[in-house]
């Protein structure tokens, strides 16, 4: 039987790419995207769309029942940037809406869940180059502290209730097709469009700043890869740590002057650069490498060929 499946989120970067990558595996009657609001059009026409507010039980069930859903993906949350400036808000929303959906599976109405974790359950005390798995995890922002536990609650609803809960700690993600939503890696995003329109870009973080980094069709690969493996497969039920690359302003710059030579960049460190500081350099993967086999494909200059050729025809 067909996987009956709800994306919560929807219109997010992540949520936005997830939906039509599923729609185009489970067919388009079995795939729910929804969100709090119609922020993305190309999701709200394209297919099966609800407003549902995660944070509201009710409005998360009457959701699933009405569509027989049996997997949730829940890609809404506050990210790292903003968090730091509602961080109740980021709380609340981050936590509430992750207990919605384990308990939806715990009561039996869902049978699998997708939920994302960060790199930024990492602090300033964690080992920063080629973090493991398994380390020291003191995060210093709101949402870091949000998925930290969550992860904890993860592996709980697993342990205690069998909640088939699954779950990778993306890095920062890269993608041409929504803006990022409040995020410290953002910058890897904005610069390729300031390339394009402006030839410059003044960056938020420090030129030396290495981070975790990801192209979306990895990520989105990744997500996939996980919900199809075997349950069995899946031993570690917090969350995998997931690696691509890693690199920092200044050679992602670079990346960008083989095509563009008359890009400049300059550097205006803002608050998000504390943020940058207490997280990973790189991260080891090997668990989600070893156990459902992910693999990456993008380098940092095949995503800069691929964001400057989908740019360029977005804008022309
Ligand atoms: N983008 C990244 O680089 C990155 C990195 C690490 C982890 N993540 C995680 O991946 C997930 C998706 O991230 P994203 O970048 O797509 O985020 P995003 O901010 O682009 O999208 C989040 C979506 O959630 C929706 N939303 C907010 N409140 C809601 C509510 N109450 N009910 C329903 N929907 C609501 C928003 O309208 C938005 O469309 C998040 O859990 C995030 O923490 C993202």
């Amino acid at each position: 039987m067909n996987s009956k499946i709800l994306i919560i989120g929807a219109c997010g970067q992540i949520g936005s790419e997830l939906t039509f990558r599923l729609r185009s595996q489970y067919g388009d009657e079995n795939v729910v995207a929804s969100d709090i609001s119609y922020s993305n059009l190309d999701i709200v026409n394209s297919g099966l769309f609800e407003i549902v507010d995660a944070k509201d039980y009710a409005s998360v069930k009457t959701c699933v029942e009405k569509f027989k859903i049996d997997t949730v993906y829940l890609m809404a949350a506050m990210l790292s940037a903003t968090g730091e400036k509602y961080p109740m808000e980021a709380w609340d929303l981050n936590m509430t809406s992750l207990f919605n959906v384990l308990n939806l599976a715990k009561a039996n109405f869902i049978k699998k869940v997708f939920w994302p974790s960060s790199i930024a359950v990492f602090g300033p005390t964690t080992p920063t180059d080629y973090t493991p798995q398994y380390t020291i995890m003191e995060p210093t922002t709101v949402y870091g502290m949000t998925k930290q536990v969550g992860e904890r609650w993860c592996e709980y609803y697993f342990n205690k209730f069998n909640v088939d809960v699954r779950s990778i700690r993306y890095p920062g993600i890269i993608s041409w097709k929504t803006l990022p939503g409040g995020g410290t890696t953002d910058y890897a995003v904005e610069i390729y469009h300031e390339a394009l329109k402006n030839k410059k870009y003044s960056c938020f973080l420090k030129e030396d700043t290495k981070l975790p980094m990801m192209f979306m069709d990895d990520a989105i690969e990744a997500t996939v890869g996980i919900m199809m493996a075997d349950p069995e497969s899946i031993k570690i039920r917090s969350s995998y740590n997931l690696a691509a690359i890693s690199f920092t302003p200044k050679e992602i710059a670079a990346s960008i002057k083989k095509h563009l030579p008359e890009f400049e960049i300059t550097y205006q460190p803002d608050y998000r650069q504390d943020i940058a500081n207490s997280w990973p350099k790189s991260i080891n993967d090997s668990y989600a490498r070893q156990d459902w086999k992910w693999k990456h494909k993008f380098s940092l200059d095949a995503i800069t060929e691929q964001m400057l050729f989908q740019l360029d025809k977005k804008y022309n």
